[in-house]
């Protein structure tokens, strides 16, 4: 199926069950100082599901144009894009759980034709804490919508360990399974509304988990693993409560917030598990293959280090297409804000157009054929095509010049250094915005490997500098002092030290959040851990858990905790505490790390120590989260 003929028969569908279709709303957003894009479907209809009433009534629906900036560094596997359509209805107090999942499951199944046998769905396993119970509700309705096409849909906890067990209806906890625009419970501001979903997961089938170069080759599969089988295509919210100062409340109505992948059901359509394959993506596609002279590859595997060319096209479609929509809804490239934004996608856009060989500018050419082919449904972007396309030559332009201007300060300080050091690379980077791949390209040629570790502590240091002051530097921290999140913290100062060994000495902490179910680990370090690093860390802690160590503190002053080699966040964070500092030490030697507490005793009280996710979260910053088993 094509992209239009999917949001046509979803908006007919949903029109024909009540709901009164508005158009999509601008990419920046109004009245919302919280956000600068609107990155979901439900942004612009916050007033309504707080309460307001809506003038068109309770059932809404749309086709939402949305970008995700956060996910700018994903995008290059098959199915992340900065620039999506969600498909989303509303109730506004009106149907909720059972409406909402028979109709879901008849629009994917019957609509859209896609096969039942290969949809797989997640609930919420409440949470004690919160207050807030199993959905097993919601397990009910999709059980009965699967029996209607004689499937019998088998409930089960997500277990990491176990993968599908025959399953086909997961429970997962507030990671996976709760939606707000904050994420999670605890990142919740008072007055955010929220609540647990119902996701839907299209399966594309187990030979892509065992593609031979696959990082999942080994591992047990379940649908939000990443590996490329199973595809999230829509999350059907039950926004039915607030964030208060103590916990949460209840909405004054139970409403549902459904988010569809306009481009994910698409591409689930048409069974290809590509989502650069549906057809409004082709003219560009095409265009590129002739500026390139080489060929797009849909490769089925998703690990980066093979994606090669096919991950350089991916990033130029989804950044011009992006970019495209931002300028017509009125940014301009610039040095902040939004305006950051649509440079930081040109800018990669041309970058990666360099790698594929395209040797001219490209990037209006290309956005010409984005305004071509979404003219139809969003006409604005005609009207705005001259401003549009004038824009992005013009940011291309500048960009090139800012590379000219880096290649000649690379060649004068190798001509001075006899080499690019790391601190050269850095500063190439920050005083004239040249990026570190291309220096890194640049020193290749010259037989020269760049010194990445360098380049991480400089950076680490710059934004020390830069955040020291901030109070949010150190928000975070423990979410409360149950023994679980205690034990989490010990671990944490475990995960510091493994990876210092592994990784090396620029690691340093940059962020920490600990709840009593899972820690969340930042740390400088350039790129992307490997498996094999990965395995090496965990067995590192293990193995000191395994060793019974004893964890006590000592009260020092800063030298002495400097000498006897502790790490952590010395001048700001205890000047309070005067000269006198708390160290706490996990062995005689494993870890030494300046932390306020409170710890375990003995590193036996841990259990077993799992990675469940590494991932980045900014330019050299990673991010771990781990659990305690
Ligand atoms: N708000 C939810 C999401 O963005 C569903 O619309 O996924």
């Amino acid at each position: 199926m094509k992209l239009s003929e999917v949001r046509k028969k979803y908006l007919d569908f949903f029109e024909k069950r009540g709901h009164k279709i508005v158009p999509a709303a601008s990419l920046l957003p109004e009245n919302d100082p919280t956000t600068l894009f609107t990155g979901s479907g439900m942004q612009p209809m916050v007033p309504f599901l707080l309460g307001q009433p809506h003038p068109l009534g309770k059932r809404i629906s749309d086709s939402q144009t949305c970008f995700r900036s956060q996910d700018i560094d994903e995008v290059g596997d098959n199915r992340h894009t900065t620039f999506f359509e969600m498909l989303g209805n509303w109730s506004l107090g009106d149907y909720f759980k059972k409406e909402q999942i028979e109709w879901m499951f008849e629009f994917l199944t019957k609509e859209i034709g896609l096969d039942p046998e290969k949809l797989f769905v997640t609930v919420f396993c409440g949470n004690e804490s919160l207050g807030i119970q199993r959905d097993s509700e919601s397990v009910e309705f999709w059980k009965k919508a699967f029996l209607g096409a004689g499937i019998d849909a088998v409930d089960v906890d997500f277990s990491e360990r176990d993968g599908l067990q025959n399953g086909r209806i997961f429970y997962y906890d507030e990671e996976k399974n709760w939606w707000s625009r904050s994420g999670v419970p605890d990142n919740m501001p008072v007055g955010e509304p929220g609540g647990p979903d119902s996701e839907m997961f299209w399966d594309f089938g187990e030979e892509l988990k065992l593609h031979e170069n696959s990082q999942f080759k080994n591992q047990p599969c379940h649908v939000n693993c990443d590996c490329g089988r199973f595809l999230e295509i829509g999350n059907n919210v039950f926004m039915q409560y607030k964030k208060t100062e103590t916990g949460f409340e209840t909405l004054p109505n139970k409403n549902v917030d459904f988010g569809g992948g306009l481009e994910r059901i698409t591409a689930a359509s048409n069974n290809t598990p590509d989502i650069f394959l549906i057809d409004v993506l082709e003219p560009m596609r095409l265009k590129l293959e002739e500026l390139s002279k080489r060929r797009y590859n849909s490769t089925t595997n998703n690990n980066e280090v093979f994606l090669g060319d096919t991950r350089a096209f991916r990033v130029i479609m989804d950044h011009i297409r992006a970019v495209v929509f931002l300028i017509a809804d009125g940014v301009t490239p610039s040095n902040k804000d939004q305006g950051y934004f649509a440079r930081r996608l040109i800018r990669r856009a041309v970058r990666f157009g360099k790698k594929i060989g395209i040797q001219k500018t490209f990037c209006s050419e290309i956005g010409q054929i984005v305004v071509q082919t979404y003219n139809a449904q969003y006409p604005h972007l005609e009207k705005q095509q001259k401003t549009v396309l004038e824009k992005l030559l013009d940011e291309e332009n500048k960009f090139l010049k800012t590379l000219i201007k880096g290649e000649y300060e690379f060649e004068k300080f190798f001509s001075e250094h006899g080499k690019i050091s790391g601190q050269d690379a850095f500063v190439l980077y920050t005083t004239y915005g040249f990026p570190l791949e291309l220096t890194e390209e640049m020193a290749l040629e010259k037989g020269q490997v760049i010194d990445k570790k360098i380049f991480a502590e400089e950076s680490s240091h710059h934004q020390e500098l830069s955040r020291a002051g901030s109070a949010e530097k150190f928000a975070g921290g423990l979410a409360d002092h149950s023994e679980k999140t205690v034990k989490l913290h010990t671990a944490t100062h475990m995960l510091n030290q493994a990876l210092r060994t592994v990784l090396g000495d620029h690691v340093f902490q940059r962020g920490s959040n600990i709840t009593h179910e899972r820690l969340r680990f930042d740390f400088s370090h350039p790129e992307r851990l490997t498996d094999e690093q990965i395995k090496q860390v965990e067995s590192i802690v293990n193995e000191n858990i395994k060793k019974n160590l004893l964890v006590h503190f000592e009260i020092l002053n800063l030298d002495e905790a400097k000498k006897r080699g502790a790490i952590g966040v010395f001048e700001d964070k205890y000047a309070s505490l005067g000269d006198k500092i708390k160290v706490y030490f996990i062995g005689d030697s494993f870890s030494k790390e300046v932390c306020g507490g409170p710890h375990v005793s003995n590193t036996s009280e841990l259990g077993s120590f799992k990675i469940l996710k590494e991932e980045s979260v900014g330019s050299g910053i990673r991010r771990i989260k781990a659990s305690l088993i």
